[in-house]
């Protein structure tokens, strides 16, 4: 265990309710489900950016806003109307042939629970399979309340049952993981933004540079009262245990740095964000419901030009207030929806690459990385 560190200098709990991290949160740096909380505009702005200051966060909001308004109106950076869209076939042999282009350098993939589903990890908010629709022996007041910050600290329990059934280690990656793995081979993957916690991405080989894990993981945890850090296989053993770990300092719950709701993002995220999706020359969106900001907001991000890819069951991110996707309208000129599983979709683009033997490769092998941590 390492010592206990001051409070100034552990990682902020961004816990609404405490004063000192209120009047010193940045907006939009908590991790906000839409189905669970309030979802005005002003959420949505706020959920939108990053940045720690007013001025950069007006600027950061002017930013995103010019982007949508050139992508609704096809207007490009000199002020002229886009005269075509970078991919000349809206489907998924379309960004195939732009991936094979020279034009296509840099490739961002977002991913969430539904990347994992076929690992046995049950997502969040598909109906039946769901874990929003198995929480009953939990007895929970709402389903988010597992992963909110404020229940948690009244009653941590239930997050360290679910700890347990989901913890790493337990499950192997899937095909989609590994085609992501496989890009980062081809020197095309600039950056896998993931929601997941489950380590899967490193698993697959992926390299910890290659990877934000936006919403923390379990390999670290902290002491909810005095900050101590606590290692991964001390609490581990305890949430093994079904023990809720109890900091051995000062008696407060320690909580693997799993980004809960109401709590901060960590650094690295909105550190590259800011370098990475305007160097992004086409987005993969994969296996999320696009219903957690900040997180969901990172479609908008790139370019007004680049393309965007969504391989998903079903279609989402089309509302957003910066523009979101728009697969369907007359003025589509670069979004694609390819609806069916993470790992069909992935198999499919592979095949059209030329890559389906690598990719096949690459699973057999389970290229694991046994040392990674992000
Ligand atoms: N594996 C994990 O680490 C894990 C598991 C559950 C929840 N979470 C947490 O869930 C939160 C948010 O939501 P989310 O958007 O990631 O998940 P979500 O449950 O809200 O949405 C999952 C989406 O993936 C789709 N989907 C499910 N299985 C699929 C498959 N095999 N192929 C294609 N699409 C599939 C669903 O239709 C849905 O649109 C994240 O914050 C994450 O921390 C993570
Ligand atoms: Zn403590």
């Amino acid at each position: 265990m390492n010592p206990p560190r001051s409070v100034e200098e552990e990682r902020p709990l961004q816990c609404e309710e405490e004063p000192a991290a209120s009047e010193n949160q940045a907006i939009g740096e908590q991790r906000d489900d839409k189905t669970v909380k309030d979802d005005a505009v002003e959420n949505k702005l706020e959920g939108a950016t990053g940045s720690t200051d007013d001025s950069a966060k007006t600027e950061d909001l002017l930013d995103i806003l010019a982007r949508h308004l050139k992508a609704r109106f096809r207007i490009n950076d000199e002020g002229a109307e886009i005269p075509e869209p970078v991919i000349d076939e809206f489907s998924i042999s379309g960004i195939a042939k732009y991936i094979k282009s020279d034009k296509c350098k840099n490739i961002i993939v977002l991913t969430g629970a539904g990347v994992s589903t076929s690992a046995g990890i049950p997502d969040f908010r598909s109906p039946g399979s769901g874990l929003y629709d198995n929480l009953s022996k939990y007895d929970l007041p709402t389903p988010g309340s597992i992963f909110d910050i404020h229940y948690f600290m009244e009653n941590p329990k239930p997050f360290f049952m679910l700890a347990k059934e989901l913890y790493p280690g337990s499950y192997q990656p899937t095909p989609a993981h590994y085609f992501i793995k496989l890009l980062e081979d081809k020197g095309l993957l600039l950056r896998n933004f993931t929601q997941n916690i489950d380590g899967l991405e490193l698993l697959a080989g992926l390299s910890p540079d290659s990877v934000v894990a936006a919403h923390g993981t379990f390999y670290t945890s902290h002491c909810l009262k005095c900050g101590a850090e606590y290692p991964e296989q001390w609490v581990k053993e305890r949430i093994f245990k079904d023990e809720v770990p109890k900091c051995s300092e000062c008696n407060g719950i320690v909580k693997p740095d799993i980004v809960f709701f109401g709590e901060a993002l960590p650094s690295r995220f909105f550190q590259l964000l800011q370098v990475d999706f305007t160097k992004c020359d086409l987005l993969i969106v994969m296996g999320t419901s696009l219903v957690v900001q900040p997180f969901a907001s990172l479609i908008d991000r790139v370019h007004s030009s680049t393309p965007r890819l969504l391989i998903n069951k079903e279609k989402c991110g089309e509302d957003g207030l910066f523009g979101g996707f728009d697969f369907s309208s007359e003025r589509k000129y670069r979004d694609v929806a390819h609806l069916t599983t993470c790992d069909e979709g992935c198999f499919e683009l592979a095949e059209l690459l030329g890559w389906k033997e690598e990719l096949k490769k690459l699973i057999e092998q389970g290229a694991f990385n046994e040392n990674s941590k992000i």
